[in-house]
């Protein structure tokens, strides 16, 4: 009864999609157990590209069951629209499974979205607007409409009547906009979206419980990662929900105990976007670099990404807030043209030398990375496929990143094609 959960360990877009996917082939099931579609993964099979936002990358197999869990917020027209692309390209999508459990994104979370950071101006946020946040806030507030709300119509007519006494009055008199109109909502998603998400709405814990019982090895795929968690990422620069591996539990409805290994994501170098604290943030045509090598824009907004050098710091943080297992770095050949390579060993700050987080935001606004400073390989590695192959600076640089963060680090990412990890050896 193994569970495995992947979890992002910077600020996302760590490449989680591919070692998902990658980590397929052994898994019966894959869950999603937080986030919605604010996430993007590019997967790229057989030379061809599939931009998944809300269906696990599980789906690409025909033995996985991928599964939407319970701490996911879902836009039915956006999930409606995702299984129609995959089924057009040939992608089988009668497998996926829904949680009746999880909550909806509704047009006005998304408008309450955008107007809130609009009003937030120059302290925006930098959300993705795709309602992620008002949507978690409605959850949290117990007025949230869910799933399986879309198969009773009285109970989402009586849900929605509730959410929109209050939303209205803030559309109308905070914002100065047209309020809701419940009518046309109860329109599309009771006759429209419910009928087409019906088929897939399902007990997902007790699919999950069954796997597990079954003795299959399941996949708890994270969205987002780390840096962005509620709690312990960069608040308030972070998303709705916990990304850490804990939410995994949470998320899909299992105990810590199910849980076999964890599996941290990290680029080989870092990025983020959307506003907030990066202590290793680079503005220099080295940051260019990396964002023009590595196709540093978002899956699913577009946005450039911010770029900066490894942090060591945040990733000893990470080890110890998800108990990683191992490491997975990926785009390691993003540096090969490179003649040195950095990485943040410690930061500081008025004088001091810190080698863990600082717990201050304020703080971690202001120190300044140490950084060590290594030799770069100046060869591409997208052709290797095992570890020999690796040139002897690239093995280094990975070495010290081992000793540095005290975990393995098992795959390397060469290249965007699911092939294109390197396995080492375990010692
Ligand atoms: P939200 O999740 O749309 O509320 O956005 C909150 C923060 O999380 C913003 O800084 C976003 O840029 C960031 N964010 C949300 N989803 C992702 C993702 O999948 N990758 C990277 N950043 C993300």
């Amino acid at each position: 009864m193994p569970a495995t959960i992947v979890v992002g360990t910077q600020w996302g877009d760590e490449g989680k999609g591919k070692l998902t996917d990658t980590l397929a082939k052994e898994m019966t099931m894959v869950v999603r157990y937080q986030g919605g579609h604010n996430a993007g993964h590019t997967l790229v099979v057989n030379g061809e590209q599939f931009k998944l936002q809300l269906v696990p990358s599980g789906v690409l197999y025909a033995h996985i069951t991928p599964v939407i869990g319970n701490g996911v917020v879902v836009d039915p027209r956006v999930l409606i629209a995702e299984i129609a692309q995959l089924t057009a390209k040939g992608i089988d999508c009668s497998r996926l499974k829904l949680s009746g459990n999880a909550h909806l994104i509704l047009p006005y979370h998304q408008q309450l979205d955008a107007l809130h950071e609009r009003y937030l101006g120059k302290n925006s946020l930098g959300t993705t607007r795709r309602g992620i946040g008002p949507a978690y806030a409605d959850r949290a507030m117990r007025v949230g409409l869910r799933v399986q709300d879309l198969l009773d119509p009285k109970i989402f007519r009586e849900k929605l009547e509730v959410v929109l006494h209050t939303v209205n009055p803030i559309l109308a008199k905070v914002y100065n906009r047209l309020p809701v109109d419940a009518e046309a909502i109860c329109q599309e998603y009771l006759e429209v979206c419910g009928p087409q998400l019906a088929p897939y709405i399902a007990d997902t814990v007790g699919l999950v419980h069954d796997a597990l019982d079954a003795g299959e090895h399941i996949l708890l795929e994270g969205a987002q990662a780390t840096f962005l968690d509620l709690d312990h990422g960069t608040y308030p620069y972070v998303t709705s929900s916990n990304p850490v591996a804990g939410g995994a539990c949470t998320g899909s409805g299992i105990g810590p105990l199910h849980i076999s290994e964890v599996v941290g994501i990290a680029k080989a170098y870092v990025t983020r976007v959307g506003a907030g604290p990066f202590p290793t943030e680079l503005f220099d045509e080295i940051g260019d670099y990396l964002v023009d090598t590595g196709h540093e824009y978002g899956t699913n907004t577009g946005r450039r990404r911010r770029t900066g050098w490894f942090d060591a710091v945040m990733m000893r943080q990470a080890v110890r807030l998800n108990s990683l297992s191992e490491i997975a770095i990926t785009k390691l050949d993003v540096l090969d043209g490179l003649d040195t390579v950095k990485v943040c060993v410690a930061y500081e700050y008025e004088g001091e030398r810190m080698t863990s987080m600082p717990y201050h935001q304020s703080v971690l606004h202001k120190v300044k990375p140490v950084y060590a400073e290594l030799p770069g390989w100046k060869t591409a590695l997208t052709e290797a496929t095992e570890e020999h192959q690796l040139p002897p600076a690239a093995l280094d640089y990975l070495a010290f990143l081992e000793e540095q963060v005290g975990v393995p680090i098992r795959r390397v990412g060469v290249g965007p094609g699911r092939e294109q990890f390197v396995e080492r050896s375990r010692t």
